[in-house]
């Protein structure tokens, strides 16, 4: 399998379907239409539709049925990172190489845009949905998006600033504000492929180490001024962040990606060939910090 090739693939894909739901119309609320189309169509990685994707196939399924959760959890990442980025949040100036949402459409309309790409999605999906295994793969994204998933975790992060959490509270944190989303990208993808029971625990598996090893690599990074990530750099510190990087310093941190992107790699060890591709994609996050 060419790496490259395939992730040229699967991201092209992604690009089309977010270019196919962007907003488009005259309206009396263009403004809110643009702030809206400003987040999500800016330059992301795509990494959670292109995992979604990718997990649909590894478990068998038609891509095509898959193509309208990828657009969706690709909304719902935006809508997350317009809410991170508020003042009243990490207060951040540049996201994805420009400046934040409510830096050019102002806060009030950043909200707006935020609650646009939460709910959207929803609709989508429930247009979308042809059979029982769409509709579940619904309820997962929401529940991942929610309060005991991404919502939750941002609230953790937000009331341990400027406190000293624990290993365990951290890796709460983690595993919920950023997990939860890459977590519900492969269970999503696996279950509109009408996947069994032991490859879904295996997707989950890998969805929860992938998202462990991701936080640690952007703390990482945040903290890296030779790293070009497109956002402010130094946020976390500026915020007094109860990061992993906070109580174990860079060395150990980087330790760890390392462990649980190995972990990540290994639950996909049922899926034999098929899982070439996902277990390259963890490898290729963690190589950012190498
Ligand atoms: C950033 O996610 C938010 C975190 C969970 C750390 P990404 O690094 O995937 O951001 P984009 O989509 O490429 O902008
Ligand atoms: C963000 O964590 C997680 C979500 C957006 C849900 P961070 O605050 O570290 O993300 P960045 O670094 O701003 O992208
Ligand atoms: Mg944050
Ligand atoms: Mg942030
Ligand atoms: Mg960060």
């Amino acid at each position: 399998m060419d790496f490259n090739a395939e992730f040229k693939r699967y991201y092209d894909i992604a690009q089309d379907i977010v270019e196919q739901y962007k907003l488009s119309g005259d309206t009396e609320y263009k403004k809110l239409m643009d702030a809206v189309n400003y987040s999500y169509g800016a330059n992301g990685k795509r990494i959670r539709p292109v995992m979604l994707l990718a997990a649909c196939e590894m478990a068998g399924g038609n891509i095509k049925d898959a193509m309208p959760f990828a657009a969706a959890i690709e909304m719902i990442h935006a809508s997350s990172l317009i809410f991170d980025d508020l003042p009243a949040m990490d207060n951040d100036d540049l996201r994805r190489g420009v400046p934040t949402n409510h830096k050019v459409f102002g806060e009030a309309t950043a909200i707006l845009a935020g609650c646009v790409l939460m709910v959207r999605p929803f609709e989508i999906m429930s247009k979308a949905a042809k059979n029982q295994n769409q509709i579940d793969a619904i309820s997962i994204m929401a529940e991942a998006s929610g309060v005991h998933g991404m919502m939750g975790g941002q609230q953790i992060d937000l009331s341990y600033e400027g406190k000293k959490a624990s290993k365990e509270v951290i890796s709460e944190l983690n595993r919920l504000k950023t997990g939860a989303l890459f977590k519900a990208s492969v269970v999503c993808g696996a279950v509109i492929a009408g996947a069994d029971k032991k490859q879904l625990e295996a997707v989950s598996e890998y969805g929860d180490y992938l998202g462990l090893a991701f936080q640690l690599i952007d703390d990482l990074m945040d903290n890296n001024p030779d790293i070009d990530t497109g956002k402010t750099k130094g946020s976390d510190i500026e915020n007094e962040k109860s990061t992993y990087l906070s109580i174990y310093g860079s060395e150990k941190c980087k330790e760890l990606a390392s462990e649980y992107t190995q972990k990540a790699v290994d639950a996909l060890e049922i899926f034999g060939e098929k899982s070439e591709f996902l277990k390259q994609l963890v490898k290729s996050l963690e190589s950012r910090i190498r």
